[in-house]
Order: structure tokens, then C-alpha cells, then sequence
């Protein structure tokens, strides 16, 4: 490959690998965004609950289901069987009453594009 060549293939490799990087930043900004209008009342700012209502969501990803030590939990979640992994919220999100019947989230997220923006930003919670 000649000097130009190369020079060529790394300014495109770099270009499509910022394209990547800031599409995820949007992404994790749309759904913090998601997260501000209908999580938070209940699930607190920066997912760590200050109201008595919803568990907190730091570190959500690996958890056990209703194992949280903030908020609630229903019978329903501590007695399931659930790992929270990106498959796993997708689910119960999408749909809390049929994944986990019992369970006292009401809330929804049916579109697929809000939940991929939901699942990014919950993911960057320390
Ligand atoms: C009206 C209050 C309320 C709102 C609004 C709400 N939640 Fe919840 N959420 C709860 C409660 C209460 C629980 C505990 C459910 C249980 O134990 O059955 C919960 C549980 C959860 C859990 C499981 C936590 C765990 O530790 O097992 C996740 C994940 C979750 N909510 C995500 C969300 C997301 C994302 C949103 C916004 C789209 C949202 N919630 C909006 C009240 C709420």
C-alpha cells in the first residue's frame, strides 16, 4: 500500500470510529433525557432513589431482581429468578406486568429506540 493509501484508510478508520463514539454519547444523552421525564420521580436523580418509592438503579446490570437495598420491592421481584442484563430489562421494561406478574412497575417503554437510549444511559451508572 502506498504512503497516500495508508494515510487514507487511517483518517477514514478514525472518522468511523468517532462516528461511533458520538452516536453512543447521543444515545446515552437521549435516554438520560427519557430517564429525567419518566424514571425519576420514583427512581431518583442519577437512578440513586431520594424518594421511598422506586429501588435505586446504580449499578442495575448484574443485580438480582428486588435486591436492591433503596425503595420497595414486591414479593414478586425478590421471590424471581431475574438477573438484570440488557436482555433481561429489555423484557420487563417493555412489558413489567407480563415479565414479572405481580411487580409493582407500572411504567412501559414499548418503543425499541427509547430502550436502547434507556439501556445505554442505565449502563453508565456508576
Ligand atoms: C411510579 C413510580 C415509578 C416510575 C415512574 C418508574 N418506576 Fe421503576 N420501579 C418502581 C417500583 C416501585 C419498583 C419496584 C418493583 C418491584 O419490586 O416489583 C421499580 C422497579 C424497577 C426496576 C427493577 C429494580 C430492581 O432492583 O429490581 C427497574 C429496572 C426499573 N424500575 C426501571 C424503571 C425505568 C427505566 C423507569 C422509567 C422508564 C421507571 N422504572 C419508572 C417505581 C417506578
Amino acid at each position: 500500500m502506498s504512503i497516500l493509501k495508508r494515510v487514507l484508510v487511517a483518517g477514514l478508520l478514525s472518522a468511523a470510529l468517532h462516528a461511533g463514539a458520538a452516536q453512543a454519547d447521543e444515545s446515552t444523552d437521549a435516554g438520560r433525557h427519557l430517564f429525567e421525564r419518566r424514571c425519576q420521580t420514583c427512581h431518583g436523580g442519577t437512578g440513586r432513589a431520594d424518594t421511598a418509592m422506586g429501588p435505586s438503579l446504580a449499578r442495575l446490570y448484574g443485580r438480582k431482581a428486588g435486591s436492591g437495598d433503596s425503595g420497595v420491592h414486591s414479593r414478586a421481584a425478590i421471590e424471581s429468578d431475574t438477573v438484570w442484563t440488557r436482555s433481561s430489562l429489555r423484557r420487563y421494561l417493555s412489558e413489567p406486568g407480563r415479565e414479572m406478574p405481580g411487580t409493582l412497575m407500572a411504567v412501559r417503554v414499548r418503543e425499541p429506540k427509547e430502550l436502547d437510549d434507556l439501556l445505554n444511559f442505565l449502563e453508565t451508572l456508576p
